[in-house]
């Protein structure tokens, strides 16, 4: 039995996403993901879901955005050795605990704009410094995107991969209840402040049944090689009672959309590793379908997420904490509509133990 008594247990209402897993459908703050994906930044995104969750649009402009990252890398002298953490997730999960927060209106939109400034600039000093390099200050005026590929580039990206890794940003705002949400809204359906739900959340992100997942999907790719080669490595993986990353999801039992979106995303950047993902998705999808015919096993989000973020120049390490970067809106966005809406989130548990 899995998680008895929680499976598709409705925890709460919300406007800011819904995922029909049986049609393999997104919807972000009323918008199909594909939609989204093609005509909005980051910083609209964020706006909607934020918007969505009971956060006045008017604090979250486009400068706002700007300025909470120039006050982050104000923050970045300040974090201790937080960016020293060999993982990029525990760098984010202890530079983020050096927020401050007052729970509450407004305390609770400030923290979530401070937050969401905080994740790419903390994020890409901390991927400069285990290269070896000093860490780029914000740029205010560029695009949230642009920003912080230039900060962990240390020069500005392309037009085309800028775009693709807005893409991105903006697919992967938000899930409804995912581990991570969830999360974050039962720590604020405490009254807890909003930074120690965010803190709790990466936690969660981090691993690798959840966003931990695109690096090893990278690996695999490396691993793998060529083509010809997918179906015995994979194959040899199964075998060795490992599952195949990038491959299953607990809600949709179609392919994921934000494969198709992000495999689409990617395409302008001709990356050499797309054709060489397809053929392995192609090869997982057979076997995977062979093995549990009952139990559909598609792409999910991360199989072309390693794709992308390889190509727009992101190491591998990077992947994860790159996810929160963006969810971190979707996560603050849940904070404020649990606030509004919710009340304290206590599930219950079945005592299978010995009686007195
Ligand atoms: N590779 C191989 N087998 C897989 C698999 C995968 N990626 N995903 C699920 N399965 C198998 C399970 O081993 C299980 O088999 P069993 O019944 O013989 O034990 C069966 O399919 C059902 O899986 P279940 O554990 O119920 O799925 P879940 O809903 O708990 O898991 C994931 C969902 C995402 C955790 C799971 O598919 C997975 O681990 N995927 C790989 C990691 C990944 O890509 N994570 C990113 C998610 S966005």
């Amino acid at each position: 039995m899995t998680n008895p008594g929680l499976e598709g247990v409705v925890v709460a209402d919300t406007r800011i996403s819904e995922v029909d897993g049986e049609r393999g459908r997104l919807v972000i703050a009323g918008a199909e993901v594909e939609r989204l994906a093609a005509a909005s930044t980051f910083e609209g995104a964020a706006r909607a879901v934020l918007a969505a969750g009971g956060g006045d649009s008017t604090s979250f402009d486009d400068a706002a955005f700007g300025a909470a990252r120039a006050a982050a890398w104000e923050l970045v002298p300040r974090l201790g050795d937080a960016l020293d953490h060999a993982d990029g997730m525990d760098a984010l999960r202890t530079a983020l605990a050096h927020l401050r927060a007052e729970a509450g209106d407004p305390g609770d939109r400030a923290a979530a704009l401070a937050a969401i400034g905080a994740a790419p600039v903390v994020v890409a000093a901390w991927s400069r410094r285990r290269a070896g390099q000093p860490a780029v200050a914000p740029d205010p005026a560029l695009g949230h995107a642009a920003d912080y590929l230039r900060m962990t580039l240390g020069r500005p990206g392309d037009a085309a991969s800028v775009r693709a890794l807005d893409a991105y940003l903006v697919t992967v705002i938000d899930h409804a209840m995912s581990a991570s949400t969830f999360t974050a809204r039962v720590i604020a359906s405490t009254a807890s402040d909003l930074v120690s739900a965010l803190v709790g959340a990466v936690g969660a992100l981090k691993g690798p049944l959840h966003g931990g997942a695109p690096g090893p999907v990278l690996d695999m790719l490396d691993a793998i090689g060529a083509p010809d080669r997918a179906e015995s490595w994979l194959l040899g993986e199964l075998a060795a009672g490992r599952r195949i990353m990038g491959m299953g999801h607990r809600v949709y039992r179609v392919r994921d959309p934000r494969a198709a979106v992000l495999e689409e995303a990617v395409r302008p950047l001709a990356s050499p590793r797309l054709a060489l993902a397809r053929a392995v998705e192609r090869a997982a999808a057979k076997i995977l379908g062979d093995r549990k015919p009952d139990r559909p096993l598609a792409a999910n989000v991360e199989f072309y997420t390693a794709v992308l973020l390889d190509a727009v120049g992101l190491p591998r390490e990077q992947f994860s904490s790159t996810f929160a970067v963006s969810r971190i809106a979707g996560w603050s966005a849940h904070v404020l509509e649990q606030r509004r809406t919710g009340r304290l989130i206590r599930p219950a548990s079945r005592y299978v133990g010995a009686m007195p």
